[in-house]
Parts: structure tokens; sequence; C-alpha cells
């Protein structure tokens, strides 16, 4: 990863930190992914500066509940919480769409990152230029992440295919482990290419992919509020909800 995409992922993860994270922060969800690094680092570099010890930070997966541990913060779970509870969560995208449509599950986190993300207030991403676009699956080519239980996982395959699911591929574990990748939850991934998605189909699409028996949720999202997008200029742009 060359060191300007680094730096876009940090700028626009620290912004989004500095203007979105309330004074008095009582609960905040942390998604994962390797941008959300670089939230926690400016959620550490702003601990006693905002009294953060108290705050109780939810996790999306493994991966950020290390971080969370790792940076001394207390760790909260989501079966702890309402919608609503949560003041903010912050988390990384695959692509999002000038509607702020967006697909995440590219690190196979998608279900406890859509729950963490419902149970916030306001639900900010930050990731960097590249995964700009107008329509979901034109930048992010290799399908919309949808978990689904191990045991259904043919027969949610023939269902998407009559969905209009031009290409549907379990995702395996490559050199890391044979065999497919089995999510936090126990689940498989499937990846699944409708081509490019407009926003309006967004949500119908998500829709009818949920009513599928065996699927567990899909890597669609349409409840962001604001995305922060790191630009190669080291600037930092932003697309918010259209209302
Ligand atoms: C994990 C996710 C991530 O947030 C998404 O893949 C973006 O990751 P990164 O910040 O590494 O580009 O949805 O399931």
């Amino acid at each position: 990863m060359s060191d300007l995409i680094e730096q876009a992922k940090k700028f626009a993860a620290y912004k989004a930190v500095d203007e979105h994270l309330p004074k008095n922060a009582k609960v905040v969800g942390v998604g994962s992914g390797s941008t959300v690094v670089y939230v926690v680092e400016r959620l550490a570099q702003l601990k006693e500066s905002h009294n953060l010890s108290e705050v109780v930070f939810v996790p999306t997966g493994f991966q950020s509940k290390q971080l969370i541990i790792n940076n001394g913060f207390r760790l909260g779970s989501a079966d702890q919480y309402a919608p609503g509870d949560l003041d903010v969560a912050f988390d990384g995208a695959d692509e999002v769409d000038d509607q702020l449509n967006c697909i995440k599950g590219g690190g196979a986190c998608l279900f406890q990152e859509k729950l963490v993300s419902l149970l916030a207030k306001k639900f900010v991403l930050v990731a960097d230029s590249r995964k700009k676009s107008q329509r979901l699956g034109t930048t992010w080519t290799q399908g919309i992440p949808i978990e689904v239980v191990g045991i259904a996982y043919p027969k949610v395959t023939a269902d998407l295919k009559k969905l209009g699911a031009k290409k549907v591929v379990l995702r395996e574990g490559g050199k890391a482990k044979a065999g497919p990748v089995v999510t936090d939850n126990g689940n498989f991934i499937l990846d699944v290419d409708f081509g490019p998605v407009q926003p309006e189909e967004v949500v119908p699409l998500h829709n009818q992919i949920k009513t599928l028996v065996g699927v567990v949720d899909t890597g669609l999202f349409d409840n962001a509020e604001i995305a922060y997008f790191g630009e190669a200029d080291g600037t930092v742009t932003t697309r918010a909800k259209k209302v």
C-alpha cells in the first residue's frame, strides 16, 4: 500500500473523529478494516483531553475488539444496547455512491458492522478517495458481500442467480485458510456480482436478498450520515446524505 493511500486514510479518519466525536460521548461504535485503525489511533491521542477513559467502545468483530483492548479503552458489546444508544459509530467502506449508499464487508465483518451502525445516532464513514463512485458495483467489482449460514450456501447461491446475479463466489481463505472464510459469527461470505447498482435500486435489492432463507445480512448499507474521503493531495473531502 502506498504511503499516499495510508496518509489519505489517516487524514480522513482523524478529521471524521475530530468533527463527529461528541464532547460528552458515552458509547462509541468502532468499525473494521485498515482505515478504522486510524480512527482508533486518533481516539487514543484524544484519550486524556476528551476524557475517553470513561467512554465505552463497541466493536464490530475480532479486529476492532483487539484495537479497543490494545489501546486501553473500555470494551462494550452490541447486546448491551438499543438503537440510538451509541453516540456515533465510525467505519470504513469498500465503495460509496453519491447518495451515500455503500458496499461493506470486504473484511467479512458486515453483519456486526450493520448491527453497530444501527445502534448509533450517527454513522460516519471513513475511506480513501478510491472508494468514491457514482454507482455501487463500478469500483468495487468483486461483488456485494453477503453473509450466509454455512449449511444454506448452495441454496442461497441458486436463489441469488434466480434474482439476476451474474456471478456468485464463496469467499475462500486462500493461503491463510483452506476452505471458506468463516466470519466472526461462524458463517460464510458469498461475493455476489449484480453489476452496477443504481442508487435507487440499492434498498430494493437489499430487501430482496434479505428475504432469502439462509441470508444473515447483505453488505449494502444506506444509513451513513456522512463520508470522509482522504484525497491523494492530502486534503479530505466529504459527502453528506442528501435530504
Ligand atoms: C470490513 C469492512 C471494511 O470497513 C471495509 O472493507 C473497508 O476496509 P478498509 O478500510 O481496509 O478499506 O466493511 O467488513
